[in-house]
C-alpha cells in the first residue's frame, strides 16, 4: 500500500514559543518534551508548547508566543503574539 500527499502546500501559519526560558534564560530548545509540555533543562519549569502557559515553576511567567508564516523572500518570519 502506498500513500500520496494530497495537500503538498506547507501550512499557512504555525505557532511557536520562545526558546529562552522566562525564568532565567535556560535553553528550552534543549529541554525535554513531555507530551504537550516542554521541561526546561536548567531548573525544571514546564510550559505548554501550544500556548506558552506555565504549568510548573519555579518560573512565575508564561513563555512568549509567536505566529510563524512562510516569508515571501523564502524561509519563515515570526511575529510575537503574547
Ligand atoms: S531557566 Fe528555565 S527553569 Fe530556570
Amino acid at each position: 500500500m502506498s500513500f500520496r500527499n494530497v495537500d503538498p502546500a506547507p501550512p499557512s501559519a504555525a505557532g511557536a514559543i520562545a526558546a529562552i526560558c522566562a525564568h532565567a534564560g535556560g535553553p528550552l530548545d534543549e529541554g525535554t518534551l513531555e507530551g504537550d509540555v516542554v521541561r526546561c533543562p536548567w531548573h525544571g519549569s514546564r510550559f505548554e508548547v501550544a500556548t506558552g502557559r506555565r504549568r510548573r515553576g519555579p518560573t512565575v511567567y508564561d513563555q512568549p508566543t509567536y505566529e510563524v508564516r512562510p516569508a515571501e523572500a523564502g524561509g519563515y518570519e515570526a511575529r510575537r503574539v503574547s
